[in-house]
């Protein structure tokens, strides 16, 4: 009896600390307040190329939207441009950021001391698309709190050479398979002559 008792409380008290837990953990991008400003290094419309090419992100606090005393990080992504969204249901924007599919490449996560700013070579898995960068600022418990992205109309593109690596190693593949198979027909005919 007492030990189910005891059962009774421990799963009461669970009950408790889930129902009561701070909510911190949901960011809406459309509730974030835009402190930050944020500039890339490319020219928009620039070409870069993925493993070749840098970028310099640079981001400040606009003092005026809003103050940084709960910024603890500050993390910077490469974003799809709407241009690369289109049609394309893994990419799609939602406005609950645990759902967002907008800025799924991570450039860095870093100490928040104020404005900073990171040179980032553009990894070879970045798919071919246009994109923009954006920065979130994140409290202690890693929430987005508020964000700041390069200028409306401003992005740049990324040519990703992975897919020719591909298709290079396909061809490679097909031409090896290829001479074996005609190297084996010729021995044969060979051997057929000689026996012959
Ligand atoms: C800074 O924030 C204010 C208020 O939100 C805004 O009006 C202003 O355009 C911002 N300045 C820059 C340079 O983004
Ligand atoms: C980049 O950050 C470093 C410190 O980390 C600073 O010395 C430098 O001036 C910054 N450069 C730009 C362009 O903001």
């Amino acid at each position: 009896m007492a030990r189910q008792g005891m059962v009774m409380a421990l799963l009461l008290l669970v009950l408790a600390a889930g129902c009561c837990a701070p909510a911190g953990a949901v960011a809406y991008l459309s509730k974030l307040p835009v402190t930050l400003q944020v500039t890339a290094s490319p020219a928009s419309g620039q070409v870069l190329h993925g493993g070749e090419d840098e970028i310099t992100v640079t981001w400040s606090l606009n003092a005026t939207a809003g103050t940084d005393a709960e910024y603890k990080k500050v993390k910077v992504s490469l974003c799809y441009a709407p241009v690369s969204q289109k049609e394309r249901e893994w990419r799609k924007t939602h406005d609950d950021l645990k759902k967002d599919k907008t800025c799924q490449f991570k450039v860095t996560e870093q100490a928040y001391p104020g404005a900073g700013n990171v040179t980032y070579r553009v990894a070879l898995d970045i798919p071919t698309a246009t994109y923009y960068v954006r920065a979130y600022a994140l409290d202690a418990s890693g929430t987005q709190v508020a964000y700041g992205q390069t200028a409306t109309n401003y992005n740049f593109n990324v040519v990703s050479i992975t897919g020719v690596t591909t298709s290079i190693k396909i061809a490679a593949g097909v031409f090896s398979a290829f001479s074996i198979a005609s190297l084996a027909f010729f021995f044969f005919i060979e051997k057929r002559k000689k026996n012959n």
